[in-house]
């Protein structure tokens, strides 16, 4: 199904394909959202006027393309990536797509990073994507609402994992680092969740979508 609907809905051009093929050629993990995910990623930032947007795990800037696609024409994305090799692919791709006069990609671990990022309301974020390790999920969710006002949207992706997320006893790594996450989102009084569930190429996994209904 996931094929019949990029088919039938023309998800990807030739950039976003050129990206995925320079990601794969320097070797680096297919991992990066769906061509539909990415397309939902674009239209979320659509519906949600964003401006300004940070990404947390930017890989070879797949769904950095997709977000970034979907800015006004002063609009900025900001994403954060712990290795340089992907960095640097990930920029030549955002170049190829036009859009490095609005894309920055920073290079370092995003826990040393986030806490460089400048806090005035003017450089809030209308839209955060975490999608970098799982094991600090909580503690990016927490900077994004940091660096978030009042009606910006938090996406994070990988929330399911085949299902594997609903075992509490779990002693995957990243089970774990979603479910601390999780009980921030459920106890955080700033923040209305909830979670879009997806199948299709990369199997079965799902999206929280969180809006910031206070001023953090
Ligand atoms: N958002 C991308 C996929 C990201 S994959 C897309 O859909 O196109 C996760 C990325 O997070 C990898 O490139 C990995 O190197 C990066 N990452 C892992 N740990 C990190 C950290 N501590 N800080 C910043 N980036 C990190
Ligand atoms: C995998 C998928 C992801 O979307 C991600 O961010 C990290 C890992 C995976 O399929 O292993
Ligand atoms: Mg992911």
């Amino acid at each position: 199904m996931d094929r019949y609907y990029e088919d039938l809905l023309h998800s990807e051009d030739e950039i976003l394909r050129s990206a995925l093929s320079a990601s794969r050629a320097a070797g680096l993990p297919d991992i990066q959202v769906s061509p539909l995910q990415g397309r939902l990623l674009h239209l979320l930032a659509k519906l949600n006027g964003a401006r300004r947007i940070l990404e947390i795990g930017t890989l070879g800037g797949y769904s950095a393309i997709w977000l970034a696609r979907a800015l006004p024409p002063a609009g900025r994305l900001l994403t954060l990536e712990i290795d340089p090799r992907h960095a640097e692919v990930a920029r030549a791709s955002i170049a190829r797509a036009g859009l490095e006069g609005k894309v920055e990609v920073r290079v370092g671990p995003a826990l040393e990073t986030l806490p460089r990022l400048p806090t005035e309301p003017s450089e809030r974020f209308d839209l955060v994507f975490i999608d970098a390790d799982k094991v600090s999920y909580r503690e990016y969710l927490e900077w994004a609402v940091r660096l978030s006002r009042k009606g910006s949207l938090i996406i994070a992706d990988n929330v399911v994992r085949r299902g594997d997320v609903v075992e509490g006893t779990s002693t995957d790594a990243n089970v774990q680092g979603v479910r601390r996450m999780n009980e921030t989102l459920a106890t955080d009084a700033r923040l209305a969740a909830t979670v879009i569930q997806t199948v299709g190429v990369k199997g079965h996994d799902g999206f929280v979508l969180a809006v910031v209904v206070s001023d953090p």
